[in-house]
Formats: structure tokens, sequence, C-alpha cells
């Protein structure tokens, strides 16, 4: 949508140099720089897989939302500050928001228009943003969260539970509960106020800040510093026991629900979190966070585990049996290959879960368990090969080709490259694009770099190929 007016108006910009006010005449050289010409920014991101997640003209920087939330009626409502830059001239600019009602808005401090597109809030600010400027959005809003229902994808988003909700969900979460720029290519820190009726918890991403109580009810803040992917942030409020600990120096917090037992296989598998924390340190060198942890939910619609950023969020159906400690590998590992270092488009799924998977088939030959090669020849001998690791379509970010082929892949790579230059990738890969994201073909460069040789025919067999490609 195109609007004229304000937003759209022209404006020069003279920037003039030359003139230090000492009284000296120099010719004054007067740089004239094209005048802007303000459009609205992108209803998406430009994802070839999911085309209208996120949006374009602008790069967030940081989330700042103070919430309350009501159990008894479902309802949730605050205010959300975001601070972004523009990367184009703005007229107007999309947030994803799902279902719930922006009654406020402004633009650093001055009173925006805002429509709501489906699961889209257009905000149209009073006067045009220059590519370059920093600007900061302030959003009321509120309502009742409704989850996203994608079928083949699972469930995302905000839940409601008995007593309190949760939310969380990949690939995509975040716009049903707080107004966002919905995809892993914009990263920003996240900082959550949430205020909830005394006797509840509240989990989140990073560090936990000061808790105020007032007047039956407790405000409980989480800050993570590092830029994360929406998808990344999380929020559980219910019934916990949180154990909160240091280590390396660092906030631990985790929390179970207090339906599990407190010594029960998902307390157990939790507890691991800093042993296996430490092992992946010596893979995959310093951990990349403020803080660590986890969180166990306790609903039968959570049939998964997500690596929330810090602080991994695990279904109770991981703990039905016996303690499971590679689910905490496979989580933690993501705090290096899928968060701190984050897809730039969903494609490349790979490079979290095939590394996550990786991790662990490492952590099994750690505990003593089978070796990576035999995980390797487990899946290698009748694994179906028709679907491209590299490419396997927006319906299948979460099958075989990904996880395990992904990791017979990395293990390939092994195989190929030798363990030296193997194990110094695994470690400079992450130290190289901290708080970054990437596309596979930098993970193939890197992977040459650290070689010394081509690895074209290497990764299109492996990556892109339909049929078994040979043992290294
Ligand atoms: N990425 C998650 C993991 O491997 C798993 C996952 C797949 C997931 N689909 C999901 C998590 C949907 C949440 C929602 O750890
Ligand atoms: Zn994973």
């Amino acid at each position: 949508m195109r609007r004229v007016g304000a937003a759209g108006a022209v404006v020069m910009v003279l920037v003039s140099a030359g003139c230090t006010g000492d009284g000296d005449p120099a010719p004054a050289p007067s740089v004239s720089v094209a005048p802007p010409s303000f459009a609205p920014g992108a209803g998406g991101a430009g994802d070839p897989y999911f085309p209208t997640y996120g949006n374009g003209g602008y790069d967030v920087g940081g989330y700042d939302l103070k919430l309350t939330y009501a159990p008894a009626s479902g309802r949730l409502a605050g205010t959300a500050t975001i601070t972004a830059t523009a990367t184009q001239d703005l007229s107007a600019f999309n947030l994803d928001l799902a279902h719930l009602v922006a009654s406020k808005v402004t633009v650093d401090g001055q009173a925006a228009t805002s429509t709501a597109d489906g699961d889209e809030l257009v905000v149209t600010p009073a006067a045009g943003i220059v590519k370059g400027r920093a600007f900061t959005v302030v959003v009321d809003y509120g309502g009742k969260p409704q989850a996203l229902d994608n079928e083949t994808l699972g469930v995302g988003g905000w839940l409601r539970t008995e007593d309190g909700a949760f939310a969380l969900g990949q690939p995509e979460s975040a716009s049903t509960w707080f107004p966002v720029n919905d995809h892993p290519s914009d990263k920003a820190t996240f900082a959550l106020s949430m205020t909830v009726p005394d006797g509840l918890e509240v989990l989140s991403n990073g560090v936990p800040g000061e808790r105020v109580t007032d007047a039956g009810k407790t405000t409980w803040r989480w800050a993570e510093s590092k830029p994360l992917a929406s998808y990344l942030a999380f929020v559980a409020i219910g019934q916990y026991r949180v154990r909160t600990g240091t280590h390396d120096g660092k906030p631990m917090i985790i929390a179970v629900p207090d339906s599990l037992p407190a010594d029960g296989p998902a307390a157990k598998s939790l507890e691991r979190t800093g042993e296996v924390q430490d092992f992946l340190v010596t893979q995959f060198g310093p951990y990349p966070f403020d803080s660590s942890g986890g969180v166990v939910l306790d609903d039968d619609r959570v049939s998964y585990a997500l690596e929330t950023q810090s602080r991994p969020v695990y279904g109770s159906t991981f703990f039905i049996g016996p303690p499971n400690v590679t689910v905490v590998a496979h989580e933690l590992a993501h705090q290096w290959y899928g968060d701190s270092v984050a897809l730039a488009r969903w494609q490349d799924i790979w490079l979290n879960e095939g590394f996550a998977t990786y991790a662990e088939w490492l952590w099994q030959e750690h505990e003593g368990d089978r070796t990576a090669q035999q995980s390797f020849d487990r899946v290698y001998s009748g694994f179906n090969w028709s679907v491209p690791t590299g490419d396997p379509g927006p319906q299948r970010l979460f099958g075989d080709a990904v996880y395990q082929r992904g990791a017979m892949t990395v293990h390939a790579l092994r195989r190929t490259i030798g363990d030296p230059a193997f194990f110094a990738l695994l470690k400079s890969w992450p130290a190289e694009h901290r708080d970054g994201n990437v596309r596979t073909e930098d993970f193939v460069a890197a992977a040459e770099r650290a070689a010394g040789k081509d690895l074209g025919d290497f990764f299109e067999a492996w990556l892109f190929g339909t049929e078994k490609p040979p043992l290294p």
C-alpha cells in the first residue's frame, strides 16, 4: 500500500562540508545527497520457503516488553518498545502481530497510524524515516493470544494452560505474543517484564532481573543481551520449582513443573546441563551467552524440545523412561549452532539440526555409548536419500533428511577433511559468526578454507544429491 502525504513528502538533505567557522571563506563544496524516496517496507522478509514471515525496510535492535498476564481470563496486555534502524527510506512498515490488537502506536514519541491487516500491523509514522536512521516504536497492545496452527509443522505460539500459559514454537511463534519482525534474519536483544498473580513463576530467556511484588501481583524480569532470532524467545508462566545457580560464573536457571517429581527423570536429566555444556565447550569453543539452564513443560501439546536462547524448553515426553541427556546435548548444541550462529533463511536448517544431531553422537561417544562412526553406520545403511538436506522443502524442515542426513553430512565431512581440520572448523565457525546469520554457502566456504581444498563435489552429493553418496 502506498500512501501520499507527510510520510511521502520529498525532503532534500544537504550536507555542507568545508565550513569550519574560522572565518576563512573556503570554497564550499556542498554535497547534495539524493532526496529520500519514501516507500513502505515489504510485508515479508523474503524467505524463499516462507515469503510472508517477517518484514522488510528496517532492522530491529531490541525488543523491550512490559506485559501483564491474567490467567483467569487469558488476557495479555502491555507495551512493546522496539528500537530499529531503517534500511530504506520508509513511509510505512509492518510488524507481525497475530490476534492481538494494538491500541496505540508511536514512532519516536509521535502518534503513528496503525491498521491491522491479517497477522500484520501496518504502521505509518507521522513523517517518513530516512534510510539509516534509528527509531523507536512503542506499541500498546492486548487481547487473548491464540496459537498459530501449522498443519505440517505443528502448533506454535501462545498456549494457555490451567493456571498460566507458555509461548514457543518454530519456525514462528513470537507474533502470537508481541509485535515483531518474525524472521530469524533480524536478530535483536530481548527484555521481558511480565506481571502475574502471586504464586506463579515466570521463566524466559537470559538473565533474571529484580522481582517486585505489589498488591497480589509479582513482576518478573528477564533480559537476553545477545541478539536472538524471534522464534528463540519464550515465556512460561505456571507452577515451577526453579533452581537458580551459577555455572562458569553465569546464572544457570533450571525449572521443572510442580506436576513432575523433584527427583524424576526430567529433573535428573536437566541436572546435567552444566556438565553437557562443559563437554560442548571442548568441542565448539566458548559458551556464547550470559546465562544458561532449561525449562521442562508438562503439557501434551508439547511433543518437542526447542533451543530457546540460553534456556532450552523440553516437553516432558522426553523424560518418560530413564534420564535422557541426549536431548539436553542436542538443545545445548543449538546454543552455538542455531542460536548464536543463526539462519538467514529456513532452507539452510541442516546447519542447525545436522550439527545438533551430530552433537548427540559426540555426546554419546563421550559417555562411552556408541561411537559417532557407529551412529553414522546405523543411519547410512537403509537410508532414504530422496530428500536433499540442503533444500528439504518447507514441509520437511524437521525431517530425517535434515536431522539424520544432516548429521551424516557432518560426519562425512570429518572423514573427508580429517580430524584436525574438522575439529578446528567446529570451533572457528561459531567464533567467526557469533551473533550472526549464515547460509549454507558460508559453511561450504569455511569448510574449504579449513580443509585447504575444493569441496564442491562433496557438498553437492551430500547436501543436494538424491542418491546414496559414496562413503568417504
Ligand atoms: N528444533 C527443535 C529441535 O530440534 C525441534 C522442533 C521441530 C520443534 N519442530 C518444532 C520445536 C516445532 C518446536 C516447534 O530441538
Ligand atoms: Zn534441533
